[in-house]
């Protein structure tokens, strides 16, 4: 059975990548993730007996700590799903994000060409490493077009720039190497297990308790939002077909406005906890979900629109989300609505939803 590393896997897509990988395919599973603020073993729980699942805490960016774990485990695949994934925390504190999305890329990469060194010319032929980026090392864009493969990087926050620093260095693996690199660079995604600082899951549980839908700037700016698990599939279809040294662009072909993605999540709440059984809301006097929007400081470099071109997925994988935006928003909320405890375990002692990403921005 192929071995498959998955870093960052008790995180929001990488958990939801395990789940998938343990129940579709017969590859053994190592994760390895630090378990920082973002990554929690609550969010893997419903698979920690499963035989076929390993969990070591540990840093990528630690050289030892990856060197033991590719010696221990010998993967045939290596997926990093690892990063600093919040854009206003990287506003706040950029170091972070440096070291771990560059930093330990670089320590994935070497462990990686070590490792190919050592194997049998078939399995050196097989190996994979996968590496899990963004749409927004594209920059941001105007009222039209959209990201291709051949999109120039021109990223424009510390968090979108040390992903570029690490895709730079995945591509550069594979020139200079020869090492069996895959990119994908997504758009927003949006599902269960995703931690309430991200807009999606902060503005639900804002709702459920009564409190302000903080919406950044006007609330004109556009995402293209992806179901977690239809990003995950479009990653196991690239792992198992893709072209070793190619990146491929994954979207889910649903542009919104902040402002739209916030009132579709009102009507969506309404429906899984009318606003009128609300105590929450009724002790505010507020009738309604819409009524608790409250425009706030927009973020600072605050990219206006993204959108992708994921053709070249599509014809040459073959790939198909699966979820509408709106099929896929309304699970999402009875999702949140329905597991409060996860999102209250995973809060404790280190969020309280504040704001994030003003403090140390220039005004
Ligand atoms: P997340 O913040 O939910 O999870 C990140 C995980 O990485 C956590 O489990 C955390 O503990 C772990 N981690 C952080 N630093 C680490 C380190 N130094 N060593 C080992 N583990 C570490 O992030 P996510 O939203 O699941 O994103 C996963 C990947 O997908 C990231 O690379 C991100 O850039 C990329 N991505 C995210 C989105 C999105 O919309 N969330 C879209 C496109 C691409
Ligand atoms: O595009 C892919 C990227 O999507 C990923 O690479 C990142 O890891 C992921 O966090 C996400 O980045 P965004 O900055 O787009 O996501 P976020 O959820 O932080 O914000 C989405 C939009 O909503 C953005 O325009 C800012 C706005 N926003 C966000 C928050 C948290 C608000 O208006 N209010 C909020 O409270």
């Amino acid at each position: 059975m192929p071995t498959w590393i998955v870093t960052g896997g008790a995180g929001f897509i990488g958990s939801n990548f395990v789940r998938l990988a343990l129940a579709e395919t017969d590859a053994d599973v190592v994760v390895l993730d630090k378990l920082t603020y973002a990554g929690n073993l609550e969010t893997l729980a419903d698979v920690a007996e499963n035989p076929r699942f390993r969990f070591v805490q540990g840093d990528i960016a630690s050289r030892e700590t990856v060197a033991d774990v590719f010696r221990e485990h010998r993967p045939d695949a290596v997926l990093n799903f690892a990063a600093e994934s919040h854009v206003d925390r990287s506003i706040e504190g950029p170091r972070l994000f440096v070291e771990t999305n560059v930093h330990g890329t670089l320590e994935l990469l070497e462990a990686a060409r070590a490792l190919c060194t050592e194997l049998a010319p078939a399995d050196r032929e097989r190996f994979r490493l996968l590496h899990v980026s963004t749409d927004e090392v594209f920059g941001s864009l105007g009222a039209t077009g959209a990201f291709s493969e051949e999109t120039p990087y021109a990223p424009r926050s510390p968090y979108s720039a040390s992903k570029a620093g690490a895709d730079h260095l995945v591509a550069a693996w594979h020139e200079t190497f020869g090492l069996p690199t895959l990119l994908t660079n997504c758009s927003n995604n949006y599902g269960p297990f995703q931690y309430p600082e991200k807009l999606i899951p902060l503005m639900i549980l804002n709702g459920l308790e009564g409190k302000d839908l903080p919406i950044y700037g006007d609330g004109g700016n556009v995402r293209d939002w992806l179901h977690v698990e239809d990003h995950c599939r479009a990653i196991l279809l690239v792992l198992r077909r893709g072209r070793p040294g190619q990146s491929y662009n994954v979207g889910g072909r649903s542009e919104r406005t902040n402002l739209q993605v916030v009132d579709a999540l009102c009507e969506a709440l309404e429906s899984v906890r009318p606003a009128a059984e609300n105590p929450a809301l009724a002790a505010r006097g507020i009738a309604g979900y819409a009524g608790l929007k409250t425009f706030v400081t927009d973020r600072p470099g605050h990219d206006r629109r993204y959108a992708i071109d994921d053709s070249k997925l599509r014809r040459e994988l073959g790939f198909d989300p699966r979820y509408g935006f709106e099929e896929g928003l309304r699970a999402t909320v009875r999702w949140y609505a329905e597991n409060r405890r996860w999102c209250e375990q995973v809060q404790a002692g280190s969020y309280a939803r504040e704001r994030l990403g003003l403090e140390g921005a220039a005004k």
